[in-house]
């Protein structure tokens, strides 16, 4: 989804940059337009390049390499439709008044009036100015439009002054944008635990054996579900990502030390994603001190324990269990064998051998699986597939009684009771659901 960012010209401008980087963690895609108040503070190159696109700093033409076409002038007729959601932040009392008076002066202003889209507002000012009766009075007015504000924050101001009117935090900010969009908290209330990363087997003090895991894949998922409203445990090997804010992290190495900690904390997971790349063998001897090189070396392997086999045998009701599986070969028929085998309720196959996608990439593409389905994910960003996974994690929550009655819709309006010809769509509070081959058919009649 594609958000305009309005930054106009406060003190909290630069701020705009985090807010900027904050939307694009949640995988929407964002450009920016500065009043010309902004650009004092803050140069359109700084969001030119977090964005890479243009940075809109005026209404008309800037520069004799500027096209002064009819095209150009329109252009915030285009930017207007372009946008899923409009977002000012900071927004000062002049944009405010602005807005709230239909006064249509710059880009920012012209837009805001030519735009369908959801438009929110996060002011930043002096006390004063934000208590002052006019500003209030141009809030409400914006509020009765449809206009959401994001209530600024209290505390020291730039100005020195003590009070409400520090820019609301960027991650409320980029919420609060998800919510206006309509991306739901549907993983509110759902406790996920992840695992991520490539864990580390000990060879001798300096050397170990790894996997070429970077931890992006676990980590996006582990971003997707906490913007999603659920609270995360990362349990994370080796990686060299930051985390996203408020999840907790656990730090481990072995797959030993991902096995302790996964099953130490997974009683208080709804639901369980493992998409570490775990150790499937470990040296049977760990040399104390360095070895030295001596001619061939023969290092015995030990197999691991299987976390996720363990994880399903210790299950607890209504808890959902999705795995991972990488393949160099017969990537569907492997992960389905593989999802059988452990017996999870779905696993997200990816075929690792393909350049470009998969280990230390940042696309992934991959299938998710379920006993019976299978949703094929084109390559895209691996946040972008997070969520796709997630999407597909929430379906499996629909309730029976919901997939008998789609089962009986379908059945009924084909006349048939053989799936493998049943295509059908059935309306349930609004929500439309498809029966067909290759869509969720076969999850209807688990
Ligand atoms: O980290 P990135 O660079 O972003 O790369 C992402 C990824 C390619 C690592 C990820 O998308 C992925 O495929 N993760 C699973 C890697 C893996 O170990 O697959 P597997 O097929 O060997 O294991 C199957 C499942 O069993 C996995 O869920 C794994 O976490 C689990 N497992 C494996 C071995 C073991 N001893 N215990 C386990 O629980």
């Amino acid at each position: 989804m594609k958000v305009m960012v309005g930054v106009s010209g406060g003190i909290a401008a630069y701020k705009a940059a985090e807010v900027v980087r904050a939307l694009q963690r949640q995988a929407l895609e964002v450009r920016v337009v500065m009043t010309e108040g902004a650009q004092k503070f803050i140069q359109p190159l700084t969001f030119a390049a977090l964005t890479g696109h243009k940075v809109i700093t005026s209404l008309w033409p800037t520069g004799e390499s500027e096209d002064a076409s009819m095209d150009a002038s329109i252009e915030h007729i285009a930017e207007a439709q372009w946008a899923d959601a409009l977002v000012v932040a900071p927004a000062t009392a002049g944009i405010l008044a602005k807005f709230a008076h239909g006064m249509a002066d710059d880009f920012l202003t012209t837009m805001y009036l030519a735009t369908t889209a959801p438009v929110l507002v996060a002011p930043a000012m002096n006390v004063n100015m934000w208590e002052h009766p006019a500003t209030q009075a141009n809030l409400e007015l914006l509020k009765q439009r449809g206009v959401r504000v994001i209530e600024p924050g209290s505390g020291h101001l730039a100005c020195g002054m003590v009070g409400p009117g520090r820019l609301a935090e960027p991650e409320f900010i980029a919420n609060a944008v998800l919510n206006a969009l309509g991306r739901s908290h549907d993983l509110a209330g759902e406790t996920v635990l992840i695992t991520a990363g490539g864990t580390r087997e000990a060879l001798d003090p300096v050397r170990f054996l790894g996997n070429r895991s970077s931890g992006k894949m676990g980590y996006a998922l582990a971003e997707a579900a906490q913007s999603r409203g659920a609270k995360v445990i990362l349990i994370s090997a080796p990686s060299a990502l930051y985390p996203p804010a408020h999840c907790e992290l656990v730090k481990v190495t072995t797959a030993e030390e991902m096995r302790n900690a996964v099953l130490s904390r997974m009683t208080e997971a709804t639901l369980v994603i493992k998409s570490a790349a775990v150790a499937d063998y470990k040296p049977s001897f760990v040399a104390d001190q360095k070895l030295k090189r001596t001619g061939p070396l023969t290092i015995e392997f030990l197999p691991t324990e299987d976390i996720l086999a363990e994880v399903v045998r210790q299950r607890k009701p209504g808890q959902l269990i999705v795995g991972f599986a990488a393949e160099t070969e017969n990537a569907q028929a492997n992960g389905r064998a593989k999802l059988l085998r452990k017996g999870v309720d779905a696993i997200v196959v990816n075929d690792v051998s393909r350049e470009g996608v998969g280990f230390d990439a940042d696309l992934n593409g991959a299938t998710f699986l379920t006993a019976t389905t299978a949703i094929d994910f084109p390559d895209m960003p691996k946040r972008a597939l997070a969520d796709r996974i997630l999407d597909e994690v929430v379906g499996l929550r629909r309730p029976q009684s919901l997939l008998v009655e789609m089962s009986s819709a379908a059945m009924s309006s084909s006349g048939t009771n053989d799936v493998s010809r049943l295509e059908s769509s059935v309306e349930i509070d609004g929500e439309v659901f498809v029966a067909g081959p290759g869509s969720r058919r076969q999850i209807i009649f688990e």
